[in-house]
């Protein structure tokens, strides 16, 4: 289950309905899917064929399309890193600078970890949500983020998009933020 680190106070902020709960007010959408569906040869693989992507996708076709059908989501695909990724070190750095997007940033996460870093209300700053397999996340088009592994550095993700042109990130250059 998702956990969140509230980055000015080291708050943290566990177990489903606390979490939810936190998210919602901070207009995230925060689901969870049965990862356990998963065929056990892709439950703690990062290296996936075409053929284990479509498996995969398979696998959670019904979720996917109730999600993309309430939200709006028109493509899927899925995204696999792992340190057997080429470049896996710049495609980080790469991610991890704040940004925003014209649409939503949408992920199941289903194996792995990774953390969404997130501007919340002034009250509240940024927060970390921390992530595994089963946790689906939606950061709201226009919303200050990144993302980045944990230190496991391994995550295989369900990707859902309205326009995949709408998936261009577009610097945050903020004052307030401080790498924790
Ligand atoms: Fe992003």
């Amino acid at each position: 289950m998702a956990e969140i680190r509230i980055r000015n106070t080291n708050e943290r902020i566990s177990g489903e309905e606390n979490v939810k709960a936190f998210l919602d007010k901070q207009v995230v959408l925060y689901e969870h899917w049965n990862a356990d569906k998963l065929p056990a040869h892709l439950k703690e693989n990062f290296i996936l064929s075409d053929e284990n992507k479509a498996e995969i996708l398979a696998t959670f076709d019904t979720e996917i399309k109730d999600l993309a059908g309430r939200r709006g989501y028109r493509t899927w695909d899925i995204i696999a890193l792992s340190e057997a990724t080429p470049n896996l070190e710049e495609l980080l750095k790469k991610f991890e600078s704040v940004h925003t997007h014209t649409e939503d940033e949408v992920r199941a996460i289903t194996a792995g970890k990774g953390i969404f870093v997130i501007k919340g209300t002034d009250d509240v700053g940024y927060f970390d949500v921390e992530l595994e397999a089963g946790d689906v996340i939606s950061v709201p088009e226009h919303k200050p983020h990144f993302f980045t592994l944990m230190e496991n550095r391994q995550i295989v993700a369900v990707r859902l998009f309205i326009e995949t042109e709408g998936w261009i990130a577009h610097p945050f250059e903020d004052p307030t933020f401080s790498k924790a």
